[in-house]
């Protein structure tokens, strides 16, 4: 059975090591092939990855980088559609939720290719970020849905979508946490970094976050006045880096463990994991962070106003703060309000996601 797999940007690495990795050890013979579309081209947001999950290098990059929605989704299509002609594969795996996913969606389902989609049925509500619009499309489209929770089958179900295409199989983001974590731990990033006392660690990428300077100022403001004298250590997003460089936000910053936000650059996976299976606190507008501190049991704050996965709300250490200043401080002094070491790990976030994905596409061949 031939698998053509995507991906396109920092989150996709990470979810689809395991289940190339899956594809490979089974008994089965999978022919497994790796496009990378270029979403992301940053060694630090893309090259960096493939070494430390150990990924082999994509066949194929499609080079497609940076632009605006229609712009980036379009040349994804373009660039794929013949590829994807030249490999043939029997099924196209997406995962996610970004422009990458619904572009080659899109392109395989109307060329008759049979598409999975990995991380399917969660749902935020909120048509206004763009990564709902692409779950909901690339949803719509999938003939086997992959699911993390039972809220993102009953999600499906009520869409309509048929019982015998959604597979509840876990989360494959964790794993590769559970995979990595030991050696994770052992990279002892935070002494690296001359940290020597509790930290928090700071994620921000969200266009409603971080592309307006006012918005981005006031949020940086609210989560050093909620840490007061804590560390928190802050890899910054290229995105967000803009803004802080165009609105001249260079203030809030600082690039040494002290007090206050320690700007660093993104991070690698296993530093970055380390780093936050230390921490007291995570603050983040991430998707993939929500769930990781859930399993890590660390007290995670996450400014936006609804999150696709309320999973972690219910059951992991996710507070969901929104975006105003004084509910941020309030979130954060929450969060610092808990211990470490609670909520509780989702069902089948177990480490065995893609074994269950894999079977499920070898017993479908
Ligand atoms: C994208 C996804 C988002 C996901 C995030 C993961 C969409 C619509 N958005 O957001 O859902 O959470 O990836 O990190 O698909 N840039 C660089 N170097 C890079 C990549 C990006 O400098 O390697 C800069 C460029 O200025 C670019 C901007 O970051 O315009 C945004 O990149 P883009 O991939 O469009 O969106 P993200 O904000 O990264
Ligand atoms: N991550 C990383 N280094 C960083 C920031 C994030 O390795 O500097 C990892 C993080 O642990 C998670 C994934 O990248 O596994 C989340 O990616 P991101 O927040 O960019 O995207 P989202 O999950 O919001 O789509």
């Amino acid at each position: 059975m031939k698998l053509l797999c995507v991906v396109g940007v920092r989150p996709n690495f990470i979810k689809v090591a395991p289940l190339l990795a899956a594809a490979r050890a089974h008994r089965h013979p999978f022919e497994v092939s790796l496009v990378h579309t270029g979403q992301h081209y940053d060694k630090r947001m893309s090259g960096a990855f493939f070494a430390d999950l150990g990924i082999p290098p994509p066949d194929i990059d499609l080079g497609v980088g940076s632009g605006g929605h229609a712009q980036q989704t379009a040349r994804v299509m373009m660039a794929f559609e013949p590829v994807l002609l030249e490999s043939d594969p029997d099924v196209v795996v997406v995962v996610g939720d970004v422009n990458s996913t619904l572009a080659c969606a899109l392109t395989a389902k109307k060329l008759h290719y049979r598409v999975s989609h990995i991380e399917a049925g969660l749902r935020s509500g909120d048509m206004a970020t763009p990564e709902e619009i692409n779950r909901i499309c690339t949803d719509a489209i999938s003939d086997d849905l992959f699911t993390t929770d039972r809220m993102a089958d009953a999600n499906l179900a009520r869409e309509g979508v048929p019982g015998e295409r959604i597979h509840f199989v876990g989360n494959v983001m964790i794993d590769t946490l559970i995979r990595h974590l030991p050696a994770a731990r052992d990279a002892r990033i935070a002494e690296r970094l001359g940290i020597n006392r509790p930290y928090a660690t700071l994620t921000l990428h969200r266009p409603t976050n971080v592309d307006d300077g006012e918005t981005l100022a006031a949020l940086l403001e609210a989560v050093l006045a909620g840490t007061g004298d804590m560390p928190v250590v802050f890899p910054v997003h290229p995105r967000t880096r803009s803004t802080i460089e165009r609105c001249g936000l260079t203030r809030f910053l600082r690039d040494d463990p002290g007090p206050g936000l320690f700007a660093v650059e993104p991070m690698g996976y296993l530093d970055f994991l380390g780093l936050n299976a230390g921490a007291r606190l995570v603050v983040t507008d991430s998707g993939g962070l929500q769930e990781e501190t859930s399993v890590l049991g660390v007290p995670c704050v996450t400014l936006r106003e609804r999150t696709e996965r309320p999973i972690t709300v219910q059951q992991g250490t996710n507070i969901v703060a929104g975006n105003d200043p004084g509910r941020v401080r309030a979130a954060i002094a929450e969060g610092l309000g808990r211990e470490v070491g609670g909520g509780q790990t989702p069902e089948l976030w177990d480490g065995h996601a893609a074994e269950r994905i894999v079977d499920i596409l070898a017993e479908r061949s």
